[in-house]
């Protein structure tokens, strides 16, 4: 018998449907482009992925039109039917969502018991199919021939993640992330689709675990399932994917405007941190190799037994004065903090949080003590708001050390007990409700992230640097993420492409990946090519693990190193840009780094092209990711490309076999840029740059660019400044200040076509550039 639609409520913005034998259907119309999708199954309403109201005051009509009621926006069409099915098309009438009718066509699972123990006794894993029991409820859409789904954050496999499943919950994975791996350390249930070429993207906002099947059951449907919350999705519409992707981190937020220095190179190794001489000698390699370098990261062991906030001076002699004496010769020091309290009756953070009642508990009411790095540990229960002021209060003894950011890790939460997780009834605070690890684990990353970075802002009154290895969708607002425990392989350089273009679709402008790989022995040749791929990756740092082969730039031979410092020195060069592209990336919503099916999302080859990114729309980079390949095919999109090297002129929409060997990355600029150009440095100063250098690739073009101190929250109050640099088709060559927010100006700036090279003075008088020399 059919679930009868029996008639509705429209109330100001909120249409609610009702059926004769189901819970109600909400659409709550947020804005033109987004459309909300609730049905309450008894859970609290609070998001952590969306703060503030987002709904804006917009135009809508609802109709019932007999068979259906139908919703429609400027963008968005609703139509709503018995047995609450849901069907979703763009103003023109294209289909985007389309619920399923259908039946399912569930994967075999022809295995009885007998069979499941021969095929172990080989060591094979036997994985359990997805269980029904455990669902508390499913989302089926139907699928079309040629759909193509991006997104999801960081998870395992490919850019196009059709045909593959997923989960949502936040895990320690510290085994090959190959594609069959359903589940990293970050849950970011968002995915986009583009049918029939139309494009559009699902947001389910539900912190419990949860399941993508992507057409990976059956070629006519995808769906995704939840164990517990409400079903409460977003379905967010746009022109083009941007427009969705933009409406996406409309909801969530995007990733704040970092200081200058964190797009510096970093270096990292679990075992520097073990005395201060260890650390330096590390500065040391930098210096005498002549490589420049912003940061350098201290892995657990600065700690005294890997006891959160505290700094063993038995290894240090003065911590503090160590990190200024660092700092005095450019390098900031970065210190890992984890998510499990060591149990110690003698350690104030220990004793303050039971004190307090802080710790997540069995549902007897004792702490729950796990096991991470310093043993028994007991962790925070970052769902209360007054533990995340009392984490953040704490946090300001980094602060006071002078230490640049805080890197959280360990906070899935991972658990050497209890099979790597904290048991599913563990009691947590939701806000003010009292809740469980099932519901608040996909978010204990996240708040603890939130907790540092406000620690962290209201300590320094500077952009903080958080970077985190667990997150849940908005932790973008908070920190920088790394995509985890990667390995030495090549098929992990493989993955990093998707990988972070996925995160990048998925709101986390700013990532990256261990280069050189963290687990197991790199190799000269894949560490060369992997700093070479990461060229331009917003989060450029170099971790390995204890025991590995050391994987510093002079770790092999002359070759390598010489590579190594041209990627980075070049990388520098970079900086300006890469900056004006973060700039731009809070104002659009859109990543720095993406797939190049976010740019040209009509052109069929972009749609399954995993090795290759672009940074915003004009630079393409084609990395070398297979061992001994000294050539490589690369797509160019419509338009004209340069050879970044050589400034050899390609049209696009073709592909080209491009020569790479070992110290060269294939690296296109689209005809017609202009690149601001940074000057040589070893490190990004805090003072203001007096030069910039403008270069033009092509014959004729435009950019803004944007400038402002590179460190705290000035510019908000219009502390920045703007210029506009132009050289027209018949060769006139501009220079403007077209906003002038922030005191320091550049004194001289140089612009630079394939024929001459242009010298301009700033006259304070004025507030204007002259053209001073041309050559
Ligand atoms: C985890 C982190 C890794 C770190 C190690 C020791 O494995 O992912 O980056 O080096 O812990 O702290």
């Amino acid at each position: 018998m059919s679930n009868q639609l029996t008639g509705y409520q429209d109330d100001n913005q909120t249409i609610t449907l009702s059926f004769a034998s189901s819970k109600d259907l909400i659409l709550k119309v947020l804005t033109n482009e987004i459309i909300q999708v609730f049905q309450d199954h008894g859970c609290p309403t609070n998001s952590y992925a969306i703060e503030g109201n987002k709904q804006r005051k917009t135009n809508y009509t609802v109709e019932n039109k007999g068979d259906h009621i139908e919703v429609r926006t400027g963008a968005l069409i609703v139509k709503a039917y018995d047995d609450a099915k849901l069907d979703v098309y763009d103003a023109d009438g294209n289909p985007l969502v389309l619920d399923y009718r259908g039946k399912r066509e569930p994967l075999p699972t022809d295995m009885d018991d007998e069979h499941r123990k021969t095929v172990m006794s080989e060591g094979h894993a036997v994985h359990a199919k997805a269980n029904p029991d455990n669902v508390n409820f499913e989302v089926i859409k139907s699928l079309a021939k040629d759909e193509v789904f991006y997104g999801l954050g960081g998870k395992t496999g490919f850019l196009n993640k059709r045909g593959y499943e997923y989960d949502n919950w936040n895990s320690d994975v510290p085994v090959l992330h190959n594609e069959t791996e359903t589940h990293l350390y970050k849950s970011i249930p968002v995915m986009y689709g583009l049918k029939n070429g139309h494009p559009y993207g699902l947001f389910f906002d539900d912190t419990y675990k949860s399941h993508f099947d992507l057409g990976k059951e059956s070629d006519n449907y995808y769906y995704y399932s939840a164990v517990g919350g409400n079903v409460d999705y977003y379905i967010l519409g746009g022109h083009t994917l941007k427009d969705v992707v933009a409406n996406y981190t409309y909801l969530t937020g995007v990733v704040p405007l970092p200081q200058k220095w964190m797009l510096g190179y970093q270096q990292s190794r679990w075992g520097y941190s073990t005395s201060d001489q260890r650390v330096e000698s590390i500065a040391d390699g930098f210096a005498e190799h002549n490589l420049p370098i912003d940061v350098i990261h201290l892995d657990i062991d600065y700690m005294y037994g890997y006891r959160d906030f505290t700094w063993d001076t038995t290894k240090y002699k003065d911590p503090k004065a160590f990190v200024q004496k660092m700092k005095q010769r450019g390098i900031r020091l970065m210190p890992i903090l984890d998510a499990g309290v060591k149990v110690d009756d003698k350690y104030d953070i220990y004793k303050e949080g039971m004190e307090k009642g802080y710790f997540v508990t069995n549902p007897d009411g004792s702490v729950y003590v796990g096991s991470v790095w310093p043993g028994d540990s007991v962790f925070p229960d970052f769902g209360n708001e007054d533990v995340r002021k009392w984490w953040a209060k704490h946090v300001k003894f980094f602060a006071d050390m002078g230490v640049c950011g805080v890197w959280n890790d360990m906070d899935e939460p991972a658990n050497f007990r209890a099979k790597g997780q904290l048991p599913d009834d563990l009691v947590f605070h939701d806000g003010v409700n009292i809740s469980t690890h099932a519901k608040m684990h996909n978010v204990f990353g996240h708040l603890q992230a939130q907790a540092t970075y406000e620690g962290m802002k209201q300590a320094t009154r500077k952009r903080p640097y958080i970077i985190t290895r667990a997150a849940y969708a908005g932790t973008q607002k908070y920190s920088t993420v790394w995509t985890g425990d990667n390995t030495a392989v090549w098929s992990h350089l493989q993955l990093a492409i998707p990988q972070l273009n996925g995160l990048g679709l998925s709101g986390f402008a700013f990532a990256g990946t261990d280069i050189g790989g963290f687990q197991e022995d790199t190799t000269p040749e894949l560490l060369t090519r992997w700093i070479e791929a990461s060229l331009l990756v917003p989060l450029f740092r170099n971790h390995s693990i204890l025991g590995s082969r050391y994987q510093e730039p002079w770790a092999f031979d002359k070759q390598t190193l010489d590579i190594y410092r041209k990627y980075l020195n070049l990388r520098y060069r970079f900086i300006p840009y890469l900056y004006d592209q973060f700039r731009h990336e809070t104002e659009s919503g859109l990543p720095v780094m993406r797939p190049l099916v976010l740019n040209y999302p009509d052109d069929q080859e972009t749609r399954n092209l995993n090795d290759e990114y672009m940074i915003g729309t004009n630079i393409l980079v084609a990395p070398i990711v297979n061992q001994g390949a000294t050539k490589r095919l690369v797509y160019l999109p419509a338009g004209n490309w340069i050879d970044f090297w050589n400034h050899a002129e390609y049209s696009g929409q073709q592909y080209i076999m491009a020569d790479a060997p070992i110290d060269k990355l294939p690296l296109f600029v689209k005809a017609n840029t202009v690149l601001p150009w940074g000057n040589k440095v070893m490190h990004v100063s805090d003072n203001p740059e007096k030069v910039m250098t403008f270069r033009l690739f092509g014959e004729c073009g435009s950019t803004k660019h944007y400038q402002d101190n590179g460190q705290d929250f000035k510019y908000q109050q219009g502390e920045f400044n703007e210029y506009y640099v132009e050289v027209t088709e018949d060769g006139h060559v501009a220079v403007k200040l077209t906003k002038h927010g922030y005191k320091p100006t550049y004194e001289k700036i140089y612009v630079e076509t394939d024929r001459s090279r242009y010298e301009f003075t700033y006259h304070a008088d004025t507030d204007e550039y002259e053209l001073v020399n041309e050559r």
